[in-house]
């Protein structure tokens, strides 16, 4: 009646007791898993072929042995060793539960470490005795790429740390899924509340500083799969431009395994030191070009001056006694005066000034200029002098420097609307070999906004209205300044609400 099942077929007389044994032994000596079974005081009675490859030791070797046989070396994965009374086996002889899963290293004699994962399983023997037999295989492949997979993972978030350059990925809602060190930095830095969010609260601007729409930055156009190269661009803290970072940036989509993009990976550069470099550089060209404009031209305007200036004394001269030639030669004289004084202050600018230097005490010429400034500030700013420089001479056209003085006073007076505090100080400017001495002057006004104090030097800047600045004081003081071996520097003043210029001046 079974003659149509397939399991029919087999011939059950084979089914002995004896043959039950052979095939025992056919398919233990046939596994490819290593089988070692012990006896109830733990020595080794039986070892399969397996067991014989997979431990390095001859049938013989291994019959008779314990677990804490001093000849067994084994570890534990975290390297360290693996007592033999805590194998599987010994501790499935002592509790009859079943050991499953125990990693374990072992090296047989000379032979490279090898990873084993052992199952032990108790079982009464026909004593009535529990004995185990433990069944393991070679897990040494999987372990080694595991390993070599941790230190491919350890070395990458070394390089990821060591990187100056930024890396971040951000998932499609904005995420930050990671950051290495240097993008933290950033994110601390420029941006605290956006650590979690790659652009809430953070402004993307073209680097003309027009703003860049949500869908166009960089994340999302990667996200949408575009990839993008090395782009410069800004970041800056939603309205805080004294906070902007200069990036060059990449983006590319990442996919996962499905080949779907799951993020947006950004490399970007810091490049806002090298671009104020270049601003300085780019505003320095662009100083020099005039200087050398002005100069060319004012030299020839004061020669065409001077010649005018001599030939009017002469016809002055001549028309004495004709009140209406007089009152003519006068106004071109007095037009002939003012050009000689902005031709000299645009020679001044380009630094092609005559200049008579000689040593000066700063603190004395400071005194006699502040007496000429009493009536030309007028008496509703109150001056306040305090001369603690302790290097007190440079060597300086004085005529020179007190043109210059007065110069940064009457704009201080321009500035105050001829009401406030004017602070005139000195102090050793702190430079590694050279002393310097600093003029500073502080005054109560409005300040000079940051966007223009490069502009101010520039020849015939002015803010003030049409007919009452020329706009070549401060490019007059700027050009005496470096051609007397000094320089300027425009500031906010730490006390006072407005400015702060001052004139640095090596120390004689
Ligand atoms: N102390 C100050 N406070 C605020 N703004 C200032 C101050 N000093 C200079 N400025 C700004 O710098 C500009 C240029 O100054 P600069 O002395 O070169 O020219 P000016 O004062 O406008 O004209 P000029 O000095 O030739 O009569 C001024 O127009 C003003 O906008
Ligand atoms: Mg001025």
């Amino acid at each position: 009646m079974f003659d149509d099942v397939p399991g029919a077929m087999i011939d059950r007389s084979v089914w002995t007791c004896a043959s039950a044994d052979a095939l025992y032994r056919v398919v233990f000596t046939a596994m490819t898993e290593g089988v070692v079974i012990h006896a109830p005081d733990g020595a080794i009675v039986d070892a399969n072929p397996a067991a014989e490859r997979l431990l390095g030791l001859t049938r013989d070797q291994i019959l008779g042995r314990t677990s804490t046989d001093p000849l067994w070396r084994a570890v534990r994965e975290d390297g360290t060793p693996f007592p033999g009374e805590d194998h599987p086996a010994m501790v499935a002889l002592r509790s009859g539960e079943p050991q499953r899963d125990i990693t374990m290293g072992v090296q047989p004699s000379d032979a490279p470490l090898r990873w084993l994962r052992v199952n032990a399983e108790p079982f009464v023997g026909t004593t009535g005795e529990r004995n185990v037999v433990a069944v393991f295989h070679d897990i040494s492949e999987k372990v080694q790429s595991r390993d070599k997979l941790a230190e491919q993972n350890f070395m990458l978030e070394n390089i990821l740390t060591a990187m100056s350059d930024r890396v971040a990925l951000v998932r499609a809602d904005g995420r930050v899924i990671y950051r290495n060190p240097a993008a933290t930095m950033d994110a601390a830095e420029h941006a605290p509340p956006v650590l979690e969010s790659f652009w809430r609260g953070v402004d993307a601007l073209t680097p003309d500083g027009a703003p860049i729409a949500l869908e166009d930055r960089f994340p999302n156009r990667a996200l949408r799969g575009e990839s993008i190269e090395a782009t410069e661009l800004i970041l800056q803290p939603a309205g805080r431009p004294d906070r902007r970072l200069h990036v060059v940036m990449s983006a590319r989509p990442m996919r996962n395994a499905a080949g779907e993009i799951e993020s947006a990976l950004l490399v970007y550069r810091d490049i806002s030191a090298m671009h104020k470099l270049q601003e300085e550089r780019a505003a320095a060209q662009k100083m020099q070009a005039l200087g050398q404009l002005t100069g060319g031209v004012a030299h020839d305007f004061n020669n065409l001056l001077t010649a005018i200036v001599q030939s009017i004394a002469l016809v002055q001269d001549g028309c004495k006694g004709d009140p209406h030639l007089e009152r003519l030669t006068g106004i071109i004289a007095k037009a002939a005066k003012r050009g000689g004084d902005l031709t000299r202050n645009l020679l001044a600018f380009s630094r092609q000034q005559v200049l008579e230097p000689r040593d000066v005490d700063v603190h004395a010429l400071i005194d006699e200029t502040t007496m000429l400034l009493r009536p030309i500030i007028g008496g509703s700013i109150d001056l306040d002098i305090r001369l603690n420089a302790t290097h007190t001479h440079a060597t300086v056209d004085p005529g020179q420097l007190t043109t210059a003085l007065i110069n940064l006073a009457v704009n201080a007076r321009d500035a105050m609307d001829n009401r406030g505090v004017l602070r005139i100080e000195t102090r050793d400017h702190p430079a590694d070999d050279t002393p310097e001495i600093e003029i500073a002057f502080s005054d109560s006004g409005p300040g000079i906004p940051p966007d223009l104090r490069e502009r101010v030097f520039e020849p015939f800047f002015t803010t003030k209205p049409e007919g009452q600045g020329t706009g070549l004081g401060l490019s007059m003081v700027h050009g005496f300044a470096h051609q007397s071996g000094g320089r300027i520097v425009v500031d906010d003043s730490a006390d006072l609400s407005g400015a702060r210029v001052s004139i640095i001046l090596p120390a004689a």
